[in-house]
């Protein structure tokens, strides 16, 4: 008989993560486990690929809160489909063009900063450019 489910290691080794990194996914709502009579996590299948798209989605600079929102939107009690990773994607090109514009836009910014130095917050636009960048929330956006 062939399992459905995978132990966190087998996970582990096939989705080229750490276990200790599947239990901080596991612990931010990212991917679900059920346990067996032994208290053993086991993992669906289809986990594997809901971490390929965390890893892709951190590559690219999404938060954890926002891979965490559209995975949740996801449907619950059937394997995403094709649609559904297409969907999600789709939401998230929306929001890299908006990254990109923002970026460019501080560069652009910054070729006028160079060799100013002033930071002032009356006059330079990379310290308050309208303040964009609180939009996006408070703390570092750039890491
Ligand atoms: S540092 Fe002076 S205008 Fe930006």
């Amino acid at each position: 008989m062939i399992s459905r489910e995978l132990g966190v290691g087998e996970l582990a080794e096939r989705a080229g993560v750490a276990v200790s990194t599947l239990h901080f996914y596991e612990a931010k709502g990212l991917i679900h486990s059920v346990r067996t009579s032994g208290n053993q996590r086991r993992y669906a299948r289809s986990v594997l690929r809901r971490i390929a798209v965390i890893k892709v989605a951190q590559r690219v600079g999404l938060p954890l809160a926002e891979i965490a929102r559209a995975l949740d939107a996801l449907p619950s009690g059937r394997t995403p489909t094709v649609a559904d990773w297409r969907r999600l994607s789709a939401a998230w090109k929306q929001e890299l063009e908006d990254r990109i514009k923002t970026l460019t836009q501080l560069r652009d910014q910054l070729d006028g900063c160079i060799g100013c130095g002033c930071l002032s917050l009356k006059a330079c636009p990379l310290r308050n450019a309208d303040d964009g960048l609180a939009r996006q929330g408070a703390g570092p956006h750039f890491t």
